[in-house]
Protein backbone atom coordinates (compact mmCIF):
# COMPACT_ATOMS: atom_id res chain seq x y z
CA UNK A 1 0.00 0.00 0.00
CA UNK A 2 2.59 2.62 0.73
CA UNK A 3 4.77 1.81 -2.08
CA UNK A 4 1.42 2.49 -3.99
CA UNK A 5 0.74 5.51 -2.25
CA UNK A 6 4.83 5.86 -3.32
CA UNK A 7 4.37 5.62 -6.76
CA UNK A 8 1.30 7.49 -7.36
CA UNK A 9 3.19 10.67 -5.50
CA UNK A 10 6.07 10.27 -7.93
CA UNK A 11 3.97 9.99 -10.86
CA UNK A 12 2.43 13.12 -10.23
CA UNK A 13 5.07 14.96 -9.66
CA UNK A 14 6.39 13.87 -12.96
CA UNK A 15 3.06 14.98 -14.49
CA UNK A 16 3.23 18.31 -12.62
CA UNK A 17 6.85 19.07 -13.88
CA UNK A 18 6.16 18.06 -17.20
CA UNK A 19 3.12 20.67 -17.31
CA UNK A 20 5.38 23.55 -15.92
CA UNK A 21 7.93 23.14 -18.73
CA UNK A 22 5.59 21.98 -21.66
CA UNK A 23 2.99 24.89 -21.53
CA UNK A 24 5.40 27.69 -21.22
CA UNK A 25 7.12 25.59 -24.36
CA UNK A 26 4.15 25.25 -26.10
CA UNK A 27 3.46 28.99 -26.60
CA UNK A 28 6.58 29.49 -27.74
CA UNK A 29 8.36 31.55 -24.19
CA UNK A 30 10.38 28.92 -22.04
CA UNK A 31 10.23 29.30 -18.50
CA UNK A 32 13.55 31.31 -17.98
CA UNK A 33 13.12 33.44 -14.97
CA UNK A 34 14.73 36.53 -14.88
CA UNK A 35 18.01 36.92 -12.45
CA UNK A 36 16.56 39.29 -9.29
CA UNK A 37 19.18 41.92 -9.12
CA UNK A 38 18.38 42.57 -13.18
CA UNK A 39 14.79 42.91 -12.25
CA UNK A 40 15.87 45.41 -9.46
CA UNK A 41 17.80 47.65 -12.03
CA UNK A 42 14.71 47.34 -14.39
CA UNK A 43 12.18 48.49 -11.63
CA UNK A 44 14.70 51.30 -10.80
CA UNK A 45 15.39 52.47 -14.30
CA UNK A 46 11.70 52.47 -15.13
CA UNK A 47 11.00 54.58 -11.79
CA UNK A 48 8.29 52.33 -10.27
CA UNK A 49 6.79 53.86 -7.39
CA UNK A 50 4.30 52.58 -4.24
CA UNK A 51 1.13 51.54 -4.87
CA UNK A 52 1.79 51.64 -8.76
CA UNK A 53 0.20 48.91 -10.78
CA UNK A 54 3.19 46.34 -12.17
CA UNK A 55 1.81 43.82 -14.68
CA UNK A 56 4.29 41.31 -15.94
CA UNK A 57 3.38 39.59 -19.04
CA UNK A 58 3.99 35.75 -18.59
CA UNK A 59 4.90 35.71 -14.95
CA UNK A 60 6.64 32.51 -14.88
CA UNK A 61 7.07 31.79 -10.75
CA UNK A 62 5.96 35.42 -9.86
CA UNK A 63 9.27 36.89 -8.80
CA UNK A 64 8.77 40.11 -10.04
CA UNK A 65 6.00 40.76 -9.08
CA UNK A 66 7.30 39.67 -5.33
CA UNK A 67 10.23 42.20 -6.05
CA UNK A 68 8.18 44.87 -6.78
CA UNK A 69 5.65 44.56 -3.81
CA UNK A 70 8.00 43.96 -1.19
CA UNK A 71 10.61 46.05 -2.39
CA UNK A 72 9.18 48.88 -3.80
CA UNK A 73 5.78 48.91 -2.08
CA UNK A 74 3.87 48.64 -5.49
CA UNK A 75 0.96 45.88 -6.46
CA UNK A 76 1.78 43.02 -9.03
CA UNK A 77 -0.56 41.48 -11.45
CA UNK A 78 0.70 38.80 -13.09
CA UNK A 79 -0.40 37.19 -16.21
CA UNK A 80 0.72 33.77 -17.02
CA UNK A 81 -0.65 30.92 -19.50
CA UNK A 82 0.46 27.95 -17.34
CA UNK A 83 -1.87 27.06 -14.39
CA UNK A 84 0.85 25.13 -12.59
CA UNK A 85 3.31 27.92 -12.51
CA UNK A 86 -0.26 30.51 -11.53
CA UNK A 87 -0.52 28.12 -8.42
CA UNK A 88 2.80 28.35 -7.77
CA UNK A 89 3.10 32.27 -7.94
CA UNK A 90 -0.21 32.42 -5.56
CA UNK A 91 0.64 30.30 -2.84
CA UNK A 92 4.28 31.82 -2.73
CA UNK A 93 2.54 35.25 -2.60
CA UNK A 94 -0.21 33.94 0.47
CA UNK A 95 2.68 32.24 2.16
CA UNK A 96 5.06 35.20 2.02
CA UNK A 97 2.22 37.73 3.50
CA UNK A 98 2.05 39.52 -0.37
CA UNK A 99 -1.94 38.27 -0.61
CA UNK A 100 -3.01 41.87 -0.73
CA UNK A 101 -0.66 43.02 -2.78
CA UNK A 102 0.32 40.15 -5.82
CA UNK A 103 -2.62 38.58 -8.17
CA UNK A 104 -1.94 36.01 -10.79
CA UNK A 105 -3.99 35.75 -13.76
CA UNK A 106 -4.30 32.39 -15.56
CA UNK A 107 -4.73 33.94 -19.21
CA UNK A 108 -3.08 34.99 -22.26
CA UNK A 109 -1.29 37.88 -22.48
CA UNK A 110 -2.38 38.83 -25.87
CA UNK A 111 -6.15 38.59 -24.39
CA UNK A 112 -5.19 40.60 -21.39
CA UNK A 113 -6.79 44.47 -20.80
CA UNK A 114 -3.55 46.19 -19.56
CA UNK A 115 -5.43 49.66 -19.35
CA UNK A 116 -4.60 50.27 -15.47
CA UNK A 117 -0.79 49.31 -15.81
CA UNK A 118 1.38 51.80 -14.56
CA UNK A 119 4.04 49.81 -15.67
CA UNK A 120 4.43 46.53 -18.14
CA UNK A 121 7.09 44.47 -17.62
CA UNK A 122 8.35 41.92 -19.68
CA UNK A 123 11.00 39.27 -20.08
CA UNK A 124 10.75 37.51 -24.05
CA UNK A 125 11.93 37.79 -27.59
CA UNK A 126 11.47 39.66 -30.55
CA UNK A 127 8.62 37.71 -31.72
CA UNK A 128 6.53 38.77 -28.78
CA UNK A 129 7.41 42.63 -28.81
CA UNK A 130 6.40 42.27 -32.22
CA UNK A 131 3.26 41.70 -31.93
CA UNK A 132 2.41 43.32 -28.34
CA UNK A 133 3.31 46.90 -29.46
CA UNK A 134 0.54 47.75 -30.90
CA UNK A 135 -1.48 46.25 -28.30
CA UNK A 136 0.61 48.14 -25.34
CA UNK A 137 0.38 50.93 -27.67
CA UNK A 138 -3.48 50.88 -27.84
CA UNK A 139 -3.98 50.22 -24.11
CA UNK A 140 -1.45 51.89 -21.75
CA UNK A 141 -2.20 55.13 -20.62
CA UNK A 142 -0.06 58.34 -21.10
CA UNK A 143 3.07 58.49 -18.65
CA UNK A 144 2.78 54.00 -18.23
CA UNK A 145 6.35 52.42 -18.39
CA UNK A 146 7.35 49.65 -20.33
CA UNK A 147 10.16 47.76 -19.15
CA UNK A 148 11.67 45.16 -21.72
CA UNK A 149 14.52 42.76 -21.11
CA UNK A 150 16.55 40.95 -23.45
CA UNK A 151 14.24 42.11 -26.54
CA UNK A 152 12.98 46.05 -27.89
CA UNK A 153 10.56 46.98 -29.54
CA UNK A 154 11.06 47.73 -33.15
CA UNK A 155 10.36 51.50 -34.06
CA UNK A 156 10.21 52.79 -30.44
CA UNK A 157 12.93 54.96 -29.17
CA UNK A 158 13.83 54.03 -25.42
CA UNK A 159 13.47 56.59 -22.80
CA UNK A 160 16.58 54.91 -21.06
CA UNK A 161 18.54 51.78 -21.65
CA UNK A 162 21.04 49.38 -19.47
CA UNK A 163 23.68 48.20 -21.54
CA UNK A 164 24.85 45.72 -18.84
CA UNK A 165 21.45 44.19 -18.40
CA UNK A 166 19.90 44.78 -22.16
CA UNK A 167 17.14 46.74 -20.12
CA UNK A 168 14.99 48.63 -22.64
CA UNK A 169 12.51 51.69 -20.96
CA UNK A 170 9.41 52.97 -22.90
CA UNK A 171 7.31 55.80 -21.84
CA UNK A 172 3.83 56.12 -23.11
CA UNK A 173 2.49 57.20 -25.37
CA UNK A 174 5.60 55.64 -27.57
CA UNK A 175 8.04 58.04 -29.36
CA UNK A 176 9.28 57.09 -32.80
CA UNK A 177 12.75 55.61 -33.17
CA UNK A 178 14.83 52.58 -32.15
CA UNK A 179 17.98 52.24 -29.70
CA UNK A 180 20.54 53.86 -32.27
CA UNK A 181 18.14 57.42 -32.62
CA UNK A 182 18.24 57.18 -28.51
CA UNK A 183 21.86 56.58 -28.65
CA UNK A 184 22.73 59.67 -31.13
CA UNK A 185 19.99 61.80 -29.15
CA UNK A 186 21.74 60.98 -25.51
CA UNK A 187 25.20 62.09 -27.31
CA UNK A 188 24.14 65.57 -28.70
C1 LIG B 1 10.84 33.98 -19.98
S1 LIG B 1 9.58 33.55 -18.79
C2 LIG B 1 9.57 35.05 -17.85
C3 LIG B 1 9.12 34.88 -16.43
C4 LIG B 1 9.13 36.14 -15.57
N1 LIG B 1 8.45 37.24 -16.22
C5 LIG B 1 10.54 36.57 -15.25
O1 LIG B 1 11.00 37.55 -15.85
O2 LIG B 1 11.18 35.93 -14.39
C6 LIG B 1 8.14 33.64 -19.82
C7 LIG B 1 6.82 33.21 -19.19
O3 LIG B 1 5.77 33.61 -20.08
C8 LIG B 1 4.75 32.63 -20.09
N2 LIG B 1 4.00 32.80 -21.35
C9 LIG B 1 4.41 32.46 -22.61
N3 LIG B 1 3.49 32.82 -23.52
C10 LIG B 1 2.46 33.40 -22.81
C11 LIG B 1 1.23 33.98 -23.19
N4 LIG B 1 0.86 34.07 -24.49
N5 LIG B 1 0.43 34.49 -22.23
C12 LIG B 1 0.80 34.42 -20.90
N6 LIG B 1 1.97 33.87 -20.48
C13 LIG B 1 2.80 33.39 -21.42
C14 LIG B 1 5.50 31.31 -19.96
O4 LIG B 1 4.66 30.31 -19.46
C15 LIG B 1 6.65 31.71 -19.02
O5 LIG B 1 6.31 31.43 -17.68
Amino acid sequence: MVTLIFYGLFILLLLLGLLWILVPALYGLPSIPTRPDRIRKALKLANLQPNEILYDLGAGDGRVLRIAAREFGARGVGIEIDPMHCAFTWLIALASGLGDQVQIRWQNFYKADLSEADIVFFYGTSKETARLGPKLARELKQGARVAAISADFPNWQPSAFDYEGLIFIYRMPPIKGDLASYLLEKEK
